[in-house]
Parts: structure tokens; sequence; C-alpha cells
């Protein structure tokens, strides 16, 4: 028996280069040896902005199209839209009943997201009931097909260790071990910045979506920090305080027949034997070639939306299967009617 996974993301529309090298690649090696679940989580997009719904269903299928392009298999993995699986909203009630409430005021991503909306207008310093139960909702996501293991970035650490917690406390309070305690496993990627040396961010507008095309992807690369201290191109570069374009390098280089390319550039780059923008031209091929079969197969699925909305309906129907066993266990366990 395979071990079970389920992971998930919301629907912030187009994806970038943050999150095909921090997690979606990352999903695409487990989907080999894993049972897989991976949710697009529209229930949680809505905590935030359930007063913005006009481009939750476009951005659901850009997030979609995304992972089918960096290689999500749904041959594989069980592709689904959170709220296609309403077993989940069933279990996130049970679970809601055996969460201290002092549980989910302590998570800390949740008091970030508090600070954010406290500056935003309109919802004043009110927190909505929804959004409190943003970890609990997360929790059923993960407990709906009773997974082993979560694999997530470091931000989500805590959410996960706070199912472990409401695990422990549903089979002492129902007197069983039915639900496992989910381990969290930590994409161990490269994590790739913004252009301007800050973390890479829709909001931030240093990105480089994983749907650029390849001429789009070289004019954002040719605005990528380099080294400030460098003013002419023959000058002596010093690859280590090159903020953005070297750290990008590291990434996308490869060996190429024996050749470090990383190693050729901090060399060329130290004897000032190369200037920015062709080190920075040279870069944005080299991305382009790593993103080419991607973006391929990404226009295809924009040509073929019909194809994205089957593997989503397919998707959720498979995993409903799933969750409709689970809950059926739920149920008697809780000793529902
Ligand atoms: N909260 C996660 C994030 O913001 C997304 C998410 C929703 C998730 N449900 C999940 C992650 C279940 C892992 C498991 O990134
Ligand atoms: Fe950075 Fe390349 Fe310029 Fe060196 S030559 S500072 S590695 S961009």
């Amino acid at each position: 028996m395979k071990q079970r996974i389920m992971s998930g993301m919301r629907p912030t529309g187009k994806l970038h280069l943050g999150h095909y090298l921090g997690v979606i690649d990352n999903w695409v090696k487990l989907q080999d040896e894993y049972d897989c679940y991976f949710s697009v989580a529209d229930w949680h997009a809505l905590t935030t902005k359930y007063d913005k719904t006009e481009n939750l269903r476009n951005d659901i299928l850009d997030v979609v199209m995304d992972w089918l392009a960096c290689g999500i298999d749904p041959d594989k993995a069980t592709i689904y839209v959170q709220s296609l699986v309403p077993e989940t909203a069933e279990l996130h009630i049970y679970l809601s009943m055996i969460t201290p409430q002092n549980w989910v005021e302590r998570d800390p991503t949740l008091k970030d997201m508090a600070k954010i909306l406290k500056t935003k207008e309109g919802m004043g310093t009110q927190i909505n009931y929804g959004l409190m139960g943003y970890p609990v909702l997360m929790t059923a996501d993960i407990l709906t097909f009773n997974a082993d293991l979560v694999p997530v970035g470091i931000d989500q650490v805590a959410h996960v260790e706070l199912t472990r917690d409401i695990v422990r406390r549903f089979n002492n309070v129902y007197n069983t071990d039915f639900f496992k305690e989910p381990q969290p496993k930590l994409n161990n990627c490269s994590l790739i910045c913004g252009l301007d040396g800050n973390k890479m961010g829709k909001s931030f507008n240093n990105d480089i979506k994983i749907s650029d095309s390849a001429e789009i992807t070289a004019k954002k690369v040719m605005t990528a920090i380099t080294d400030r201290s460098r003013m002419r191109k023959d000058d002596p570069g010093h690859p280590d305080e090159c903020e953005v374009a070297f750290k990008y390098w590291k990434i996308f280089g490869r060996v190429n027949e024996g050749v470090n390319e990383v190693e050729t550039v901090r060399c060329e780059c130290e004897k000032g034997l190369r200037g920015c923008a062709d080190c920075k031209r040279q870069l944005g091929a080299k991305i382009n070639e790593r993103m080419a079969k991607i973006r391929e197969r990404r226009t295809y699925y924009e040509q073929h939306p019909e194809l994205v909305e089957k593997i989503i309906r397919e998707g959720s129907a498979k995993a409903r299967v799933e969750a409709q066993k689970i809950l059926a266990e739920v149920r008697k366990l809780v000793k529902m009617y």
C-alpha cells in the first residue's frame, strides 16, 4: 500500500517560479511514489476574499493549468477542487466542535493575516468566523483523506502541527485510533527570490510567471538585481554579492558536457570578462530552456479549457468517493444519525 499525501494551494491565479520550484516540482516527484491528493482550496480563498469572487473560477483554472503544465499527471495524482468535495465541509463541522478556541487563536499565520486585514478598509479590526477556522478547515482537508504526509512550505508547518493536535483530540474523544497523525514533509528545494531580491510574490511585482512567454521572461530577467558595486562591464564582479542574477544561475545553470556553467559564470564575472547585460541575456535563455516544455503544455491546455474542466470534474469525483468512505466512518464514530 502506498502512503498517502495531501496538499493544497489557494487559487491565487497564475502561479510564478516560486510556486514551481518551491512546491509543484516537489509534488511532481512525489506523485510516482505516493497516493497523492492535490486540492485547489477555494474555500480557503473565501476566508479573505468572500467579496471578490468574480475571478475565482478563472483563478482555479489558471492554477490547475499551471499544475498540469509543470507535470502533475491526473493519471497518477488526484487533482480536485475543495468545494467539489463537500465531505470536507462536513468534517470541518465535527472538527470545529472538538477544537478549543485558543488553539486557533494562537495560530501564527492567522495573526499575520489578521494584521494585513486590519490595514484594509471595510473589515475594520474584525476577523470573520470563517477566517478563524482557516487552520481547522485545512485540517479537514488533510483528514478527508486520512493522509500520512503533507508536503508544505515552512510557513504551513504550524498548521500541520495543529492538525496533529486535533487528531489526538479526536481519537481521544471518540475512543478510536482512526485518524493518523500526519507528518509535515518539508519541500527541500531552492527558494527563488524575486527580481528585486525580496521574496517572490504576485503582489510585489517582482515575479516571473510560469505562464510568461519567452520574450516576457527574457525582458524581466534583464531587470534582475546584480552586483550593485559594479560600474563598468569589465570591472571585476562579485558573484556572491550579485543579489539576484547569480542566485538564479545557481538554480538554472547546468553541467554541460563536463563544463559547470555556474562556475564559468563565476570565473568570468570575477575576472571582469562578462558584462552584466550579457550575463542576464544568457540567463534568460537558460530559464527559457528549462521552461520551454512547461510553456508548450500550458499553451495546449489554454487552448483546451474543456480538457482542464474534465480533469477537475473527474479528479473531484474520484476524491469524493474516497472522502465518502472516510466520512461514513467518522459519522459512525461521532454517532451521528
Ligand atoms: N493553507 C495552504 C497555503 O496557504 C493551502 C492549503 C489548503 C493546504 N489546504 C491544504 C496545504 C491542505 C496543505 C494541506 O499554502
Ligand atoms: Fe551577476 Fe553576472 Fe553581473 Fe556577475 S556578470 S555581477 S554574475 S549579473
